[in-house]
């Protein structure tokens, strides 16, 4: 018995009346489309069902078997929070914890809703510093549950720190007589004990931050702390010191994109919007690049996985398995330390973001982590650095509304810096390779669309210090989307889409990889803007090989069923690759 209505409204309309919003949407040349879930209202009691366990496929957090500390940082109701404060709490690390050493520190994301609302973007900060950028889940009527846990140990600092902190979470939530849904949220953190002096399940020693600096806007906010970036010319920043002992630095970038935006890998060139007068459609081509400033100069780039957020292209896909960094995006991390030469004056300098090709709107704030020499100040000099021009190529053949488009770009950027510290003068070399393609195809008037996106990152990170081996970190990602998209107009206001999806990262460091693919394919029959039926298959299979750890999960469903979940913790009985 299907009662629900309005499962697509035009994404413009609801610009309009809710600007800032993140929500679900769909492509369609035309017109632009979201949808929630086309959902089944339960002619049963729903109290009698069980709510539905959503879930993104990662990696446990290994935590070492001692009881962690813990704390309920927040617990909050979020109702109708849109352009309203964030929900503060005042956070101090719990005074009952008789350990002083951690080797783990979990934050962990509890929710549940029930009813009907639309994928909404959130953020966690601490003293402004962002510890998660998430998405949540879209309800249902019998209700959900889904819980995220992130390792926040690289925050140590910031979270061991002796004194009250602001504590905030941001989500813009809107509730009405359609959209019912209410968030409610638990946020706690786990600190678990240092087990052993050497070798235990933390971090490499030195890979915690000592001091870590925000770059987001400051409370008072009706708005999440993130910086929005609205067009290809807005530049964002904040201007910053550093203290004179800084003997490394790392950016860590928080990403998200919304509305105009939130599929730009779909958008096709200007001149196709123009020549079909689609002047609502989004456009500027489907390639973007965040750029990171200091003093102006652009020292570091970011070239975004495609996130699918959960209401994305067929929100059927995503339940209960979630899109590949829904419920807890990507940061992007930036070597910083060869530039500390030009920071170490005690004078203020600028960081800034901006987008290429941007439309509105782009959630973008980071973390600088800086590293302190406990004995002396420190000196520094950058050396060379060299960032080459964004090299783009496209091909552009449309016929009315068909045609195909190919889009390629590559970037190269290095610099390299020296740094005089109590550990003695190290060189560091830091080079970003980045390649980029993009082939977008049009057909059936403009109602079938395909991607197919490949981004490849080449990070490499070089250490050299005079009397011992050099040090060498490299990071190599291949991000991967492919989408088909087939609307069809049946007449008398009924529709059928049928979208399939590809969508993957592969991420191969020093001494572990990571390989992690998802498949969506099913279809949604529209009627008088009511789906009256779906289907939303999804798979994925995620494998880790580390050095020490192997880890992986092939799960499948089928709608909200899971059709098989298999996970394997041995490394030789893991599934190949
Ligand atoms: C945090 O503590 C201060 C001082 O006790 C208090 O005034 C403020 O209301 C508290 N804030 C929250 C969000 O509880
Ligand atoms: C959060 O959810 C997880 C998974 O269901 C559960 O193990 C954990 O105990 C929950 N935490 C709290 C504080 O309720
Ligand atoms: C949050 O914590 C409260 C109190 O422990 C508990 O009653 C509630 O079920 C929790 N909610 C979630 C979503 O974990
Ligand atoms: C934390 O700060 C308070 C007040 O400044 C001080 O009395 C206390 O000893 C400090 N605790 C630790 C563990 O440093
Ligand atoms: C770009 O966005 C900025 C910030 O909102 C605005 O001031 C500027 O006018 C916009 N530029 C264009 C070309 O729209
Ligand atoms: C677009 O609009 C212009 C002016 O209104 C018109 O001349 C042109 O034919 C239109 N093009 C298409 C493809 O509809
Ligand atoms: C930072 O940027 C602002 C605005 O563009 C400018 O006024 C200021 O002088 C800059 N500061 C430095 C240290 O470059
Ligand atoms: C969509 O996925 C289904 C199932 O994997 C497959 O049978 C079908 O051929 C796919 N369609 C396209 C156009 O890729
Ligand atoms: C989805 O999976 C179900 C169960 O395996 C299958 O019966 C159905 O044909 C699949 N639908 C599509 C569109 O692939
Ligand atoms: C999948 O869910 C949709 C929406 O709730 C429903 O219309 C459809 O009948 C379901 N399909 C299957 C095969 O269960």
């Amino acid at each position: 018995m299907a009662s629900s209505v309005l499962p697509f409204l035009f994404f413009l309309l609801l610009l309009f009346l809710n600007p800032g919003f993140s929500q679900a949407n769909l492509h369609h040349s035309k017109t632009l489309l979201r949808s929630t879930l086309p959902s089944q209202q339960s002619p049963t009691d729903d109290t009698i069902a069980p709510p539905t366990l959503f879930f993104e496929v990662t990696k446990p957090i290994s935590v070492p078997h001692t009881k962690p500390c813990s704390l309920t940082v927040l617990h909050h109701d979020f109702g109708y929070t849109y352009g309203k404060s964030p929900v503060l709490a005042n956070y101090t690390f719990p005074h009952d914890c008789s350990f002083q050493e951690f080797s783990r520190i979990v934050l962990e994301w509890n929710a549940t809703c029930k009813g009907r609302q639309f994928d909404r973007i959130f953020g966690v900060w601490l003293s402004g510093v962002e510890l998660l950028r998430s998405c949540t889940a879209e309800p249902r009527p019998t209700g959900i549950v889904w819980s995220v846990k992130k390792d926040v140990t690289k925050y140590s600092s910031l979270l061991l720190m002796n004194k009250t902190q602001t504590f905030s979470v941001y989500i813009g939530n809107l509730i009405d007589e359609t959209y019912t849904g209410v968030y409610h949220v638990n946020v706690s953190l786990y600190f678990y004990p240092a087990v052993e002096k050497k070798g235990d399940v933390g971090s490499e020693t030195g890979s915690k931050a000592d001091l870590i600096i925000p770059f987001s806007r400051d409370l008072p906010l009706k708005d999440g702390l993130w910086f929005e970036i609205q067009n290809s010319t807005d530049v964002k920043g904040k201007e910053f010191e550093i203290p004179r002992n800084v003997y490394k630095a790392v950016l860590e970038v928080y990403v998200s994109f919304h509305e105009k935006d939130e599929f730009w890998y779909g958008n096709p060139p200007t001149e196709y919007i123009v020549a079909n007068n689609l002047t609502d459609f989004p456009g500027n081509g489907p390639f973007r690049e965040v750029l990171v400033s200091l003093d102006g100069e652009h020292i570091g780039a970011i070239w975004p996985f495609t996130v699918v957020y959960t209401g994305g292209i067929n929100p059927l896909f995503w339940r209960p398995i979630s899109a590949i960094g829904s419920f807890d995006l990507p940061t992007y991390d930036i070597e910083i330390t060869p530039f500390l030469g030009k920071l170490l004056d005690g004078k203020s300098h600028n960081l800034s973001f901006s987008v290429t090709n941007a439309l509105n709107v782009w959630y973008i704030d980071a973390n600088l982590h800086l590293w302190l020499d406990c004995n002396s100040k420190t000196k520094g000099k950058l050396l060379h650095h060299n960032i080459g021009p964004l090299v783009v190529s496209s091909v552009t053949d449309f016929h009315g509304l068909d045609g195909k488009f190919v889009t390629k770009a590559t970037r190269s950027i290095s610099s390299t810096g020296w740094i005089k510290s109590s550990y003695g003068k190290i060189t560091t070399i830091s080079t970003q390779d980045l390649s980029y393609r993009n082939s977008m195809v049009m057909a059936k008037d403009g109602n079938l669309q395909t991607v197919n996106q490949k981004i490849r990152f080449n990070n490499r990170i070089h250490s050299n210090m005079p009397g011992s081996s050099p040090k060498s970190k490299k990071t190599l990602k291949r991000f991967l989307f492919n989408m088909y998209y087939d609307y069809s107009n049946q007449g008398n206001g009924a529709s059928l889409t049928v979208a399939n999806v590809t969508l993957g990262f592969n991420e191969k460091r020093l001494k572990d990889k990571v390989r992690n693919l998802q498949k969506g394919n099913g279809l949604m029959a529209v009627k008088d803007n009511l789906v009256v039926n779906g289907v939303g298959n999804t798979s994925q299979m995620y494998i880790y090989n580390g050095p020490k750890s192997c880890y992986s999960r092939d799960v499948s469903s089928s709608n909200y069923t899971i059709l098989h979940d298999k996970v394997r913790k041995n490394c030789k009985t893991s599934f190949g690759i």
